[in-house]
């Protein structure tokens, strides 16, 4: 094993060229710049999910990452890495793309950004024509676009309680939500979340909800219960920000059967899972359901532009028909609701998915994932390896059995990732949990790369002695 002190691009890249990456120039801020802008981040940012006091100690020099070509990133000071977590779930073609470069040029030199109130713009148009011929003929016939994937679970959510006020339902205001699911940060969003550490204080501003584990709870559901519900939100097939968890096989076919079954609406949360990150282009089709509302952003621009789109029905839609006095309207949107250049990115996308055969070349890139996944499975320090298409976590544990997870506060997970980047990898744990997500794009030598600097960055940080006090850590 490389030392961690060893310099060079060898060393830090876990030892040589992965097969089929171009290795790019390295981008270099002048000398000075790089610590200068380090100061300033520290001096001055407030970066989401970091425990910043870490963040800001003596000796920690956040990664500015300044290029990205491929699946590949490059820092401040030219090292290269693998983006193991899609840029957080979001890119799908990889970085740099020239395609979806070209469309936002294009875009760019006709006009950025125009109201979607009022007016309206050609990709945005396209765009919709596009997503809608994405799901069966006359399912989900329309769009509604924002910027998030917390606010396109909102608009769902808004829409679905306002859609029951319309039409004779009002006594359905609840929420059927799951433990551990997460649909976003902004406040109804995150009233919808069952992890609570990310809920904060949503729970007592937020959607009034009824938590539940599985299907066997939802079946057991009183019907008084079942009476108030507006709709259920789920993310399919697998929880994503809970660690990659699956749900079991058949059970979004179960749920969007009860739900039709009890007047129940479907919100499905595909921010994480689609655009093939599942193997499909959404989740929902390997068990063949179709909702009354999918919430999509992240891939939606390949991971470029913030935007996201709320697809719905034309029942749903129609109930918001009539004459202003009657109150039916949807009075709900933002600023950069259909933003042209986004709409533009995601069209590019969209037709970056038809040239290059997207989907056709995952299960090969999958069945890699597989394997190398199935290769961790007896490490001493793995409880668990989860995987859903090009999704996957390994969860790392203190003693695997009897089963001793390391307790969160050492940040085990962290640490592992921070390591792994000194072997060109950069991906994110969620407590034990360690996420491996690559761009769709990734090559299966890349998937290799990715899981030998995992490998050794285990090996590195989880041998046989571990701190046993909770150290300052700099943030990953
Ligand atoms: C399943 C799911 N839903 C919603 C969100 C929220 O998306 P955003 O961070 O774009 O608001 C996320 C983000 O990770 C997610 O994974």
């Amino acid at each position: 094993m490389e030392s961690m002190t060893q310099g060079g691009k060898a060393a830090e890249n876990g030892g040589g060229e992965p097969e089929g990456v171009a290795s790019g120039p390295e981008p270099r801020l002048a000398a000075a710049h790089g610590p200068a802008l380090a100061a300033a981040d520290k001096r001055h940012l407030w970066h989401p999910f970091t425990p910043m006091r870490d963040w800001c100690v003596d000796g920690h020099e956040p990664v500015v990452l300044v290029r990205g070509e491929g699946a590949w990133l490059w820092d401040q000071q030219g090292r290269r890495y693998l983006d193991g977590n899609a840029s957080i779930w979001t890119n799908i073609h990889g970085h740099n793309h020239p395609r979806i470069n070209a469309a936002i040029e294009a875009q760019l030199r006709l006009v950025s950004h125009v109201s979607f109130l009022g007016t309206s713009n050609e990709p945005a148009i396209r765009l919709a024509q596009r997503l809608v011929a994405l799901f069966p003929p006359d399912t989900l016939t329309r769009v509604f676009y924002s910027d998030d994937g917390s606010t396109a679970i909102e608009a769902a959510v808004r829409m679905a309680l306002q859609y029951c006020q319309q039409t004779g339902a009002e006594s359905r205001q609840r929420l059927l939500v799951f433990e551990r699911g997460y649909h976003g940060d902004t406040l109804g969003a995150a009233s919808l979340g069952g992890i609570g550490a990310f809920r904060g204080p949503a729970a007592r501003f937020g959607f009034a909800v009824e938590r539940v584990g599985g299907m066997d709870q939802v079946r057991s559901l009183p019907d008084q219960v079942v009476g108030e519900l507006a709709a259920a939100v789920i993310e399919p097939l697998v929880q994503g920000p809970a660690g990659m968890r699956p749900w079991p096989a058949g059970m979004l076919r179960e749920l969007s059967d009860w739900c039709r079954d009890h007047g129940v609406l479907l919100i499905l949360d595909e921010v994480m899972t689609g655009f093939g990150r599942t193997g499909r282009m959404f989740a929902c089709e390997h068990e063949g359901v179709v909702p009354d509302f999918i919430a999509l952003a992240k891939g939606l621009t390949g991971g470029y532009m913030p935007l996201a789109a709320t697809l719905t029905t034309e029942t749903v839609f129609e109930a918001f028909l009539g004459d202003v006095a009657e109150m039916k309207t949807f009075y709900y949107g933002h600023s950069y609701c259909g933003n042209a250049l986004g709409c533009a990115a995601a069209l590019a996308n969209l037709e970056v998915f038809e040239e290059e055969r997207t989907l056709e070349w995952l299960p090969a890139k999958i069945d890699r994932m597989s394997e190398r996944l199935r290769r961790l499975e007896d490490h001493p320090r793995v409880a668990e390896v989860r995987q859903c298409g090009m999704i996957a976590a390994v969860e790392i544990c203190r003693r695997r059995r009897p089963r001793e997870p390391w307790p969160w506060e050492q940040q085990m997970g962290a640490r592992v990732c921070l390591a792994a980047r000194r072997h060109g990898l950069l991906t994110r744990a969620i407590g034990n949990d360690i996420v491996l997500l690559p761009p769709l794009c990734v090559s299966e030598g890349e998937i290799d790369h990715m899981f030998k600097a995992l490998e050794r960055a285990m090996d590195e940080v989880l041998a046989d002695t571990c701190p046993a006090q909770p150290q300052a850590l700099s943030r990953c």
